[in-house]
């Protein structure tokens, strides 16, 4: 095994898991996850830190994990929540390719993944396909910053940044790219996490609900709005 394996398969997830830990963000996780039921499907997995987060009306979480180490951390968590009433399985390693029946998910949700995803276009679509008419993708991903100096920064880091961080992708512009994939947003919120200097370059946060284009939206949370007149679409 190269350096380079140990790195990507082991001690990256492992980075992850401490990094993305409730004491961090556990309130984006909780606004994610708020309000959902039946059965679930998740892109990017990781390591379990959504699933305490998911109300008891969810029955089922399909799990879309391409690492073994990050579902090998998920155990314990798993258990939790299969205690709760709950099942937990995994059944792709890819959102891009989704071995699920059309129309088979009332919700999809995706913490901090669509920056990883190499094929975001084919997972977008999968999105699509699975959800149930009225089902909600909901999303908490950091973002293309709007401020131009930011994202200068992240255009330039993002060489560097892709291979230390599994692919992830700080230029991506996730509000635009779901808009594109044929969704409507609504419930979002974009910020800056933090005003330490230099984290802005993966701090901008971008949150909200994404529904298929064309569907009456029957979202259930209070503010709820169309925000594809909003910041996302200027930034097409
Ligand atoms: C930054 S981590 C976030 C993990 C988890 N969602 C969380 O909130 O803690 C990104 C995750 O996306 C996963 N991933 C990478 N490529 C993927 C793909 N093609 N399909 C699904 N997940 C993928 C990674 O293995 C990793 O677990």
């Amino acid at each position: 095994m190269t350096l380079r394996q140990i790195y990507d398969d082991h001690l990256f997830p492992r980075l992850v898991d401490l990094t993305l830990a409730d004491r961090v963000v556990g309130s984006w996780r909780r606004t994610a996850c708020a309000g959902l039921s039946g059965d679930v499907v998740e892109f990017g997995f990781g390591s379990g830190r959504n699933l305490p987060h998911y109300p008891d009306a969810v029955r089922s979480v399909a799990a879309v994990e391409p690492s073994d180490t990050a579902w090998d951390q998920a155990g314990r968590r798993i258990d939790e929540f299969e205690g709760r009433g709950g099942r937990v399985r995994r059944v792709s390693l890819d959102a891009a390719r989704l071995d699920l029946p059309d129309e088979s998910a009332d919700a999809i949700v995706s913490t901090w993944t669509l920056c990883s995803i190499p094929d975001l276009r084919s997972a977008l679509g999968e999105a699509r396909r699975v959800l149930r008419p009225g089902g909600r993708f909901r999303y908490v991903e950091h973002s293309l910053a709007p401020d131009a100096s930011v994202a200068q920064w992240q255009r330039r880091l993002q060489p560097a940044w892709g291979r230390l961080a599994g692919g992830c992708h700080l230029d991506r512009d996730i509000p635009a790219l779901l808009i594109d994939a044929g969704f409507r947003l609504s419930a979002t919120e974009e910020r800056y996490i933090s005003g330490v200097p230099g984290s802005q370059v993966v701090g901008w946060f971008v949150t909200g609900t994404a529904t298929p284009r064309g569907e009456r939206f029957s979202g259930a949370g209070q503010g709820e709005h169309d925000a594809e007149g909003g910041a996302a679409a200027a930034a097409r």
